[in-house]
């Protein structure tokens, strides 16, 4: 039952924000205040943690009652200040850790900067800082996030507003977004513990998490590296009423980390060469917050694009479309694998998928069938064909979209 909430409630609910996690940040969150009317809610239980069936899903987040505050620490390219991490987004997983994503199609605008320009400039002007997409297109991975997991979000639902008008929800989920991260001062918590950017040195993952824990009521997050590179960190939180105006309340990851116990390289942002790319795509980043099963034992990088099988992988990581494909070992760590093939290692060396030898191995994911990598699919500046090789690039920069598939042999 929506009705316009009171400016007291919220001010209220506010302040009852995790204290640990919060202290010295209430005036933050205050500037954040919302004016737009979404449900008030009474005495609202903890997702996660409800012991009756709830039915008003615009007071309770359900079934994404764990909210997950994810960030960023891109290095090559480098994005963001260089003495901060980055948003990701905001992601409404399951209880167990499972999620759902892009939950209503009617709802992905393609005009998040437009919405808040008119409607919370202030948040649109620290996403620009703080929210970055690695190639440079941040309204894209901006209606990415908001496409793929906040419309998910169930008390952000239209029938959560009174005299709901399109996109009000939009700034609902920017504004909470950007307030849990300022709320979350990573880079700092690290840097007090003696973790700072460094080419050379390395840390242990209980080093990171005890450093970040300490600031989060002891609960442990989840951490991802990329090739032994911490490159990013989840912090989950369960949500006492609606993501608009409840009370976030640290809880632990769900999900299990992908970096090595030992050894983690925390890189400094901005001093490995990247390679220029275009920024023609129209496609959008992926990315997943639960790794699929990582591929493992022998099989074929087929490459798809444009929904349709089109050659594969050859040995070099070269995508070609005629001769045989390569066969590829896959190696399964956690949920994160790396492959190889006759040539030797497979990796990405100036952002091209390669393999031979002296390449340094590369992390990746699955989503499904599909390989990932940093979170996102890969691109190429042309399609293959006849007797034409085609370089592979990580990300989706580049004016052909490709999805490279698995398929176990
Ligand atoms: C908590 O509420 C959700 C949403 O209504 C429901 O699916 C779930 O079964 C509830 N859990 C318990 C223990 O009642
Ligand atoms: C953004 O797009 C939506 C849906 O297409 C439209 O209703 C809304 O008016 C647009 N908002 C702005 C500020 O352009």
């Amino acid at each position: 039952m929506p009705s316009v909430r009171s400016l007291s409630s919220f001010a209220l609910s506010t302040f009852g924000l995790g204290q640990s996690v919060l202290a010295g940040t209430s005036s933050n969150r205050l500037s954040q205040l919302s004016t737009r009317a979404s449900a008030t809610c009474n005495n609202p239980q903890l997702s996660c943690h409800n012991t009756t069936v709830q039915t008003n899903l615009c007071c309770f987040n359900a079934p994404g009652g764990s909210l997950l505050q994810t960030q960023f620490w891109d290095t090559s390219p480098p994005t963001g200040p260089s003495n901060s991490w980055t948003v990701h987004g905001l992601w409404p997983d399951n209880c167990d850790g499972t999620y759902e994503a892009n939950c209503d199609d009617t709802r992905a605008y393609t005009n998040i900067s437009a919405i808040l320009k008119a409607a919370s400039p202030d948040t649109l002007s620290y996403m620009q800082t703080y929210w970055k997409d690695y190639q440079g297109n941040d309204e894209t991975f901006w209606e990415h996030e908001w496409a793929k997991h906040g419309t998910c979000i169930s008390t952000l639902d239209p029938d959560c507003y009174t005299n709901y008008q399109p996109t009000e929800e939009v700034p609902d989920f920017f504004e909470r977004t950007v307030s849990l991260f300022k709320s979350l001062p990573t880079y700092d918590w690290l840097s007090a513990a003696g973790i700072t950017p460094s080419s050379t040195a390395t840390y242990t993952s209980a080093q990171i998490q005890s450093a970040l824990s300490k600031n989060l009521g002891g609960h442990s997050v989840y951490l991802g590296c990329s090739s032994g590179a911490l490159n990013e960190l989840w912090v989950f939180y369960n949500v006492r009423g609606s993501v608009q105006t409840g009370t976030f309340e640290v809880t632990d990851s769900l999900t299990k980390s992908t970096c090595p116990a030992t050894g983690i390289k925390y890189l400094p942002k901005g001093t490995s060469s990247t390679p220029t790319t275009t920024k023609t795509s129209t496609s959008s980043p992926t990315s997943t917050s639960v790794p699929g099963t990582p591929f493992s034992g022998k099989g074929y990088l087929n490459v798809v694009t444009s929904g349709t099988q089109k050659g594969c992988l050859i040995s070099a990581g070269t995508w070609y479309t005629s001769g045989t494909c390569a066969t590829f070992t896959a190696t399964a760590s956690g949920s994160t694998f790396s492959l190889s093939s006759s040539k030797g290692t497979c990796g990405i060396v100036s952002g091209k998928f390669t393999c031979g030898s002296g390449v340094t191995a590369a992390q990746f994911t699955a989503s499904g069938k599909a390989l990932v990598y940093q979170g996102s699919g890969f691109s190429a500046d042309s399609t293959a064909s006849g007797s034409t090789q085609v370089t592979v690039y990580t990300g989706t920069g580049h004016s052909v979209g490709v999805e490279i598939d698995w398929q176990a042999v």
